[in-house]
């Protein structure tokens, strides 16, 4: 099956930016243990960043057509956006929130999502290991879906 993965705004910057927070895993190194993974799991990847929250949504509306899966990490769009939360809820199949870092330790600011009030599950704070286990999780939910 097709698991999106989708990035949100400053994630191309993964690795040279605040790597106290991030860590010094580019988003390329993301993208290609996530493909590794999906493929010995028997699934692909569509992989996307963008710093424009319209490109997100249209993301999300196209996975509607094809996707059993979507791992998301909104990055700041997901304290800000209503519009990312509706275009999730038109999404029948499972979705995961990923953060790199562990929100809840840092500003007040960070510990509201909108996109919580979709997801199925999220995982924070377990650094860009977080994708290989939002992964796992979704090729799991996939087979006990039977697709
Ligand atoms: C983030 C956390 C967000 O608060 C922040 O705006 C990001 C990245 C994370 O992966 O830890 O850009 O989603």
């Amino acid at each position: 099956s097709l698991i999106y993965v989708l990035n949100g705004p400053n994630l191309n910057l993964l690795g040279k930016r605040q790597p106290h927070i991030y860590g010094h895993d580019t988003l390329a190194d993301v993208e290609a243990d996530c493909r590794r993974l999906a493929s010995e799991l028997g699934h692909d990847i569509r992989f996307h960043q963008s710093n424009r929250e319209y490109e997100i949504i249209d993301w999300i509306h196209e996975a509607r057509e094809d996707a059993a899966a979507i791992v998301i990490n909104p990055a700041a769009f997901t304290h800000t956006s209503v519009a990312i939360l509706d275009a999730l809820n038109t999404f029948e199949q499972p979705v995961i929130e990923v953060h790199i870092s562990n929100v809840h330790k840092r500003e007040a600011f960070r510990h509201h999502s909108f996109v919580s009030h979709r997801a199925d599950g999220v995982i924070a704070g377990l650094g860009t290991e977080g994708y290989q286990l939002a992964i796992r999780r979704v090729a799991s939910l996939i087979t006990s879906a039977g697709k």
